[in-house]
């Protein structure tokens, strides 16, 4: 969804032997120095992300704002990048809200989203002063009513609608129809706005909607907008309620295929025009004239758009073997680390961290957790990979590290953030002994033995 970058964080070198960078650092060297798997990500590419979604909106020189699903990427050195940006927050749980607060999002410009926000969740919620809680059910809306006002707090909510428009994307990220369990119904919406509107210790501030995810096309996006707009209309004029801002949720889908080209490289699939994605200006162009007709501030709350293309997971071949019907690479790395091929059939590119030239074969690339679903890319054609190689796999940093798991009792993986020439460590690499459960002695009995 991003607009293209005059030079992308990650590229090969222009050496006879190209190695891939990400910014001005070779890849080859971080994954010597930290070991893989390994999450590296370009602070520049999310700052870029970041201001170039901001720019779009401020360019209807109306008071627009962005608002990072933290559910993508939660890291917080990185939410401290988007905190300083400008950003706003949309947290799910009381650990995202407590990361924005402690990185520095403002509380005026955090949003709670989910269908399941829990009592305590909502207490620590109201107590931050945070800037709405987007409802997802009548019942949510009683309960928050009777927790504010039992702490004789006033809660700010805003109302999730469910449109049912199919976005057209996998059906596990799909979330505005009327089978998901997210939002209200439109026909029912109304009278959540009137039960809030008739509660004190409640303030409607605004409407939210969000119909998925990996959204590819404009066409579910208008239709979105466009009856979300007839239904704020139609709430001013039957009952005269009337909303601050207007949420749009997120969902702006990216390019996942070809994002890193060399000759040397075989092209992804579908080749150079298989992929449409529609631009950011395009998406921005398509809805906000639709959504600026209700004349309320508009917030956007992308996450995959700011984070996704910023990291690239390396990983270090451990096996090859093949049989009569496949060729396998084995990896260290897998679907603990990136679930996404697992859970969504999703496709990422994956580039070797040094280009040679020769033959390229058709491999599955796996991992070495005990399912058949693991596996990072399937049938793809690739240069020849052997021991002791190392990969990466490309826009890794949204729904990666945010879903990686200790399945196989494997320790998460280390994150790094590159800036320029220089890098940094932002999160360590999970301790075996962290991981395993232990009491504290035979924790320090464990520890002499792992090291
Ligand atoms: N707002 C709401 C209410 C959401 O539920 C989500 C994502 C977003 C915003 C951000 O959506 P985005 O801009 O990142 O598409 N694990 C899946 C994606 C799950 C999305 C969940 N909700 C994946 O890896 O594709």
């Amino acid at each position: 969804m991003t607009d293209v970058l005059d030079q992308q964080a990650f590229r090969y070198s222009t050496d006879a032997e190209p190695h891939l960078l990400c910014e001005e650092v070779e890849l080859s060297d971080l994954a010597h120095e930290f070991g893989t798997p390994l999450y590296v990500y370009s602070k520049r590419q999310i700052i870029e992300n970041f201001q170039s979604f901001n720019a779009t909106l401020k360019s209807s020189g109306k008071e627009h704002y962005v608002s990072y699903a933290l559910k993508a990427n939660s890291n917080i050195e990185l939410l401290r990048i988007l905190a300083e940006e400008g950003s706003g927050a949309d947290v799910v749980s009381a650990g995202e809200l407590l990361a924005a607060l402690a990185a520095g999002f403002p509380p005026e410009k955090i949003t709670f989203d989910g269908t399941g926000k829990t009592d305590p969740e909502i207490e620590l919620a109201l107590k931050a002063n945070i800037h709405a809680f987007n409802v997802e059910s009548l019942e949510e809306l009683t309960v928050i009513n009777g927790i504010a006002e039992r702490l004789g707090l006033r809660a700010k909510v805003s109302i999730r609608v469910n449109p049912d428009i199919d976005a057209k994307s996998h059906p596990y990220i799909s979330t505005g129809m009327k089978e998901n369990k997210f939002g209200i119904d439109m026909a029912d919406a109304r009278e959540a706005f009137i039960y809030a509107s008739k509660h004190p210790a409640l303030e409607v501030v605004g409407i939210h909607v969000h119909i998925g995810s990996q959204i590819t096309s404009l066409d579910p996006f208008i239709k979105a907008a466009r009856s979300t707009v007839k239904f704020v209309n139609s709430l001013r004029v039957k009952t005269g309620i009337v909303l601050e801002h207007l949420n749009f949720g997120g969902g702006q889908g990216i390019h996942y295929r070809n994002v890193v080209r060399h000759p040397l490289l075989p092209k992804d699939d579908l080749g150079d025009e298989g992929e449409y994605v529609p631009s950011l200006s395009e998406f921005v162009g398509a809805v906000l004239p639709i959504l600026d007709q209700t004349g309320l501030k508009i917030i956007f709350e992308p996450g995959r758009a700011i984070v996704a293309n910023a990291c690239a997971l390396l990983a270090t071949v451990l096996y090859t073997k093949a049989n009569s019907l496949k060729k396998f690479v084995i990896t260290d790395t897998g679907m603990t680390e990136l679930i996404r091929p697992c859970l969504y059939e999703a496709y990422h590119q994956v580039a070797p961290l040094e280009l040679i030239n020769g033959a390229t074969q058709k491999v599955d690339i796996v991992g070495p957790i005990c399912e058949t679903s693991d596996f990072l890319a399937q049938s793809r054609e690739m240069p020849a990979l052997k021991r002791g190689d190392a990969i990466a796999v490309l826009c890794a940093g949204a729904y990666g590290y945010t879903l990686a798991s200790n399945y196989n009792l494997r320790p998460r993986a280390a994150e790094v953030l590159v800036d320029g020439a220089e890098y940094r460590l932002i999160r360590d690499r999970e301790h075996i002994e962290d991981v395993v459960g232990l009491s504290k002695p035979e924790r320090a009995s464990l520890h002499e033995l792992v090291r």
